[in-house]
């Protein structure tokens, strides 16, 4: 009887791994099996579901590079090459390696998990928790009560603001050990660090959520973001980007890439960019803004306070690199999950033409004088199908992604419009100007 019991539960919990799993994994096919080696269960439950398409995927000991007990050999395919001279940087070239790994690849998740520090300590389940890392750059919380009835009369041009939350209106039941969460709380800037909020935190005399404490509970994980600049493709890249290596450090669950969460934005604007549809790639629900919230106290389940858009040190805003090394895997995971998610089609070829696309900047500045000569040159080499384009209001975003995706050479002017570069297929080359 117990047996099959067992088992019947055993089913159930495999059958609704099945359905938030598989098909909501929200993964490129290439990155099923750094999912499956990382979630056993889920590789599991596709042995047992005959419909499951990702079986030979399956016990393979492929790791992103960040896990725990994963040798370089078997993480993440794309990884740094290093040819440039190492002298007068680090002492030998294994260093080298290493030290660009940590500020430009998976090594970068991995820093930010191996820093992880319980800065508020739960005893049980409804407690509240909070972990940060280093300079509070990353921060992940439970049952997490945020209090913004004092945003009640500040008006609707809230950005970038230090002073969202006053002393006492965010905090939990935990262990709080204060010193320590201070003792981080350096990097005093908004888009530097969760400094300016979290120096804030206190231990409520309550479990915010079992007793009661808020206006509204958010039982779906909640991502809060600051944004850079929405105007600018290279700026709120570092956004999207910052957001998608924080999925990496939060992940202890298979739902990890899943886009049933929420995502707030710290700013009492409403949100709108030119580039919103990238958002896509992660959630599914409308995006969040302070309006939402003003004047209640609200309680999280799961909330993350993910890396920030110019960190100092961060990736990819002035981001110091060791010299003589390049290629990136997290970069590349980046960009095929944001291709897979955003649904970003690669169109068989039907000529062996190299098919390049230069990219005109519709502004005043910075543009390409003789731009109509090279095309015209350009054009009559026979090898060649030459697009010009301006990615302008009048071409939808994931319009431009899938242009920039078919293209073999990008030529551009040297801008944030460079930023396509990172949605280009892996064999293209690009020629800035
Ligand atoms: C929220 O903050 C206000 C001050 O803006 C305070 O009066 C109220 O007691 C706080 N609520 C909670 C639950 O802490
Ligand atoms: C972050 O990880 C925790 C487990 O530590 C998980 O419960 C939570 O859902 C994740 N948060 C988000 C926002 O995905």
């Amino acid at each position: 009887m117990w047996l099959l019991l067992y088992i019947f539960y055993v089913c159930i919990s495999f059958k609704s791994i099945i359905s938030i799993g598989l098909d909501k994994l929200n993964v490129p096919p290439e990155h099923v099996t750094y999912v499956f080696n990382a979630f056993p269960s889920l590789a599991k439950a596709c042995l047992a579901e005959p419909k499951c398409i990702y079986k030979e995927l399956t016990g393979l000991k492929r790791c992103w590079g960040y896990e725990r007990e994963c040798n370089r050999d078997d993480s993440y395919p794309v990884r740094p090459v290093c040819p440039g001279d190492h002298r007068g940087w680090v002492k030998t070239k294994e260093a080298q390696y290493d030290t660009f790994y940590t500020q430009a690849d998976f090594g970068y998740v991995k820093e930010q998990i191996d820093d992880l520090m319980v800065m508020c300590e739960a005893t049980f389940p409804d407690d509240t928790s909070l972990e940060c890392s280093k300079y509070l750059r990353f921060c992940r919380g439970r049952n997490m009560m945020l209090n913004f009835t004092g945003l009640v009369g500040r008006g609707d041009n809230l950005r970038y603001k230090m002073d969202i939350l006053g002393p006492g209106q965010i905090g939990g039941f935990c262990n709080f050990y204060s010193e320590r969460l201070m003792k981080e709380a350096e990097h005093m800037s908004a888009l530097q660090s969760w400094s300016p909020e979290l120096v804030h935190f206190v231990k409520t005399p309550k479990k915010p959520i079992a007793d009661g404490m808020c206006d509204v509970v958010i039982n779906k994980p909640t991502y809060i973001m600051k944004l850079d600049a929405t105007v600018n493709m290279y700026h709120h890249f570092c956004d999207f980007f910052n957001l998608y290596a924080s999925l990496h450090v939060n992940s202890t669950h298979p739902s990890t890439f899943s886009k049933d969460n929420h995502i707030l934005i710290w700013e009492t604007f409403t949100y709108d960019s030119a580039f919103k549809d990238t958002f896509k790639a992660f959630t599914d629900n409308p995006i969040w803004d302070l309006k939402t919230f003003r004047g209640k106290v609200v309680c999280f389940k799961n909330v993350v306070l993910p890396l920030l858009p110019r960190m100092i040190f961060g990736l990819y805003y002035n981001t110091p690199l060791i010299y003589g090394c390049e290629r990136s895997g997290l970069f590349h995971a980046f960009s095929k999950h944001i291709i897979h998610s955003l649904n970003i089609k690669l169109h068989p070829r039907n000529n062996d033409k190299v098919r390049v696309t230069l990219l005109s900047r519709g502004t005043t500045y910075r543009s390409i004088l003789n731009e109509k000569a090279i095309i015209d040159a350009l054009s009559k080499v026979e090898g060649y199908e030459v697009k010009r384009v301006v990615y302008d209001k009048t071409v939808p975003f994931l319009k431009q992604m899938e242009i920039t995706h078919n293209t073999d050479v990008f030529v551009g002017m040297h801008g944030a419009g460079l930023t396509h570069l990172l949605f280009l297929p892996d064999w293209a080359a690009v020629f800035e100007v």
